[in-house]
């Protein structure tokens, strides 16, 4: 593992993380020392815009930018003195997706240091880390390295004697996949139901109690040690693509070595497939992949040397999404894959609206008569609609539309699948999944 190429994963021990000791002694919390010790929050705020770096979360929202809605930094805003809030988006439940666990179980107090440089910059005094529920492992090393920084002098009043006060609280929760909106997250940790909100206004003008409030994804905010210890050339250098530094990819499905690999940011898919998951598994082939987790378009085997970044993705199709991909092989049925997906979008809908409350479960009343040999033709046409109906614009928030995108993609690329169930009254591919 080499630091200035694999910044974020390089101290991962996922046996045993670094303790604070440790961690400190390889580098650790000299970031966050540079920040509170050589920087302004506004000098870091412009460090941050600078480097480029994009929200690791799915959504490649600019992080500086994000950070530049907070009050704070709009000197003739009287909300610039009320209370922030930090949340780390710790709420990983996309299917694929795992690149934040590592981080969390294997290099705890790399997010800590983060989330202090984060807070500092925003001007927060408290900041929560939202949790998965199910991540009981993670739990106990975050707490025990929260534990380590409050005796250490990192969290709590005067931090480091720059004047500085930051409570860090880990939250977590009781474990719904919407809890990973940011609005919802935001309901969850208020005590209420974790129902999405309107936006806008966006949270970092009205989130927490009301207040300003960053969500950062885990691996985004990963990053921040690295650039302010590194500076802006570097991060940007990482990575020869037009997106700066690194990515956590990862392969899942019938894949050789399923995992997870720290790569520049742009590498190919057919890399992160071929060379790192190893391909795929003896006697089978490619059929499609979703390039970033369960709520985004299926794309094809011809699609292998588009790089992995937000913009190139975007135009074959997709969405780069958490870059977790999931590959179907040619043995598997891709109608059973999208129910199975479906499936989960509607047992995790919140309910809020129509479109999502009622066409999650329609879909997959659908998919499950098709998959069965019992669907018509008729019944793709209606699929269809379903589409339509579930599209942005027409929900409460993104999750019909991420159950919509391997839908719409599925019934566009493997459509032949769809009529052979539909004609021969069967699933073709009876046995092979
Ligand atoms: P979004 O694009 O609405 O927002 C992304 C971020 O940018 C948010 O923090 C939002 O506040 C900010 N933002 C966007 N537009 C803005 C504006 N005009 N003004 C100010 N701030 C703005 O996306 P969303 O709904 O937050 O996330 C969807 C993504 O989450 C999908 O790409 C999906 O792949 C990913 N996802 C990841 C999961 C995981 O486990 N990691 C689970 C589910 C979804």
């Amino acid at each position: 593992m080499n630091a200035m190429t694999q910044p974020l994963t390089h101290l991962v021990n996922l046996s045993e993380p670094l303790n604070f000791q440790q961690y400190s002694a390889q580098g650790g919390y000299a970031g966050a020392r540079k920040a509170l010790c050589e920087h302004s929050p506004e000098e870091v705020l412009e460090i941050v815009k600078a480097s480029g770096l994009k929200g690791r979360g799915g959504a490649g929202f600019p992080t500086g930018v994000k950070w530049s809605f907070v009050p704070q930094f709009d000197a003739g805003d009287s909300r610039a003195r009320e209370n922030k809030y930090l949340v780390c988006n710790a709420d990983e439940m996309e299917p694929g997706t795992f690149k934040d666990r590592l981080l969390l179980e294997g290099v705890p107090h790399q997010l800590i240091e983060a989330m202090i440089i984060a807070a500092y910059t925003i001007g927060a005094n408290k900041a929560y880390i939202f949790l998965r529920g199910e991540y009981h492992l993670a739990a106990k090393r975050l707490q025990s390295a929260i534990n380590e920084a409050y005796q250490a002098g990192w969290l709590g009043e005067n931090i480091q004697q720059q004047g500085y006060q930051l409570d860090l609280y880990l939250h977590t929760s009781a474990g719904r996949y919407i809890c990973g909106e940011e609005t919802a997250l935001i309901n969850a940790l208020e005590g209420k139901r974790a129902n999405p909100r309107a936006k806008p206004p966006f949270p970092q003008v009205a989130g927490l109690f009301g207040k300003p409030t960053i969500v950062n994804n885990v691996e985004t905010l990963s990053n921040l040690p690295h650039i302010l210890k590194h500076g802006i050339n570097w991060f940007q250098e990482i990575s020869p693509d037009s997106d700066a530094g690194s990515k956590i990819y990862g392969a899942c499905g019938r894949v050789k070595t399923p995992g997870l690999w720290e790569l520049p940011m742009g590498v190919t898919i057919g890399q992160v497939l071929n060379e790192h998951a190893g391909g795929l598994c003896d006697g089978l082939k490619l059929k499609g992949l979703l390039p970033g987790g369960a709520s985004t378009d299926f794309l094809l085997p011809e699609h292998l040397d588009t790089p992995m970044d937000y913009d190139s993705i975007a135009k074959v199709g997709s969405r780069l999404g958490t870059a977790g991909l999931i590959v179907l092989d040619d043995k598997n049925c891709p109608v059973a894959m999208v129910l199975n997906l479906l499936q989960f979008f509607a047992q995790e809908s919140c309910g809020w609206c129509t479109p999502c409350r009622d066409g999650t479960p329609w879909a997959v009343e659908i998919l499950t008569r098709i998959e069965q040999g019992k669907g018509t033709l008729n019944d793709i046409d209606e699929l269809l609609k379903l589409c339509d109906f579930m599209w942005i614009g027409k929900t409460h928030c993104a999750l019909a539309p991420g159950a919509v995108e391997p839908l719409r993609s599925a019934l566009k690329y493997f459509n032949d699948d769809f009529v052979e169930h539909i004609e021969k009254h069967c699933c073709p591919y009876h046995g092979g999944h």
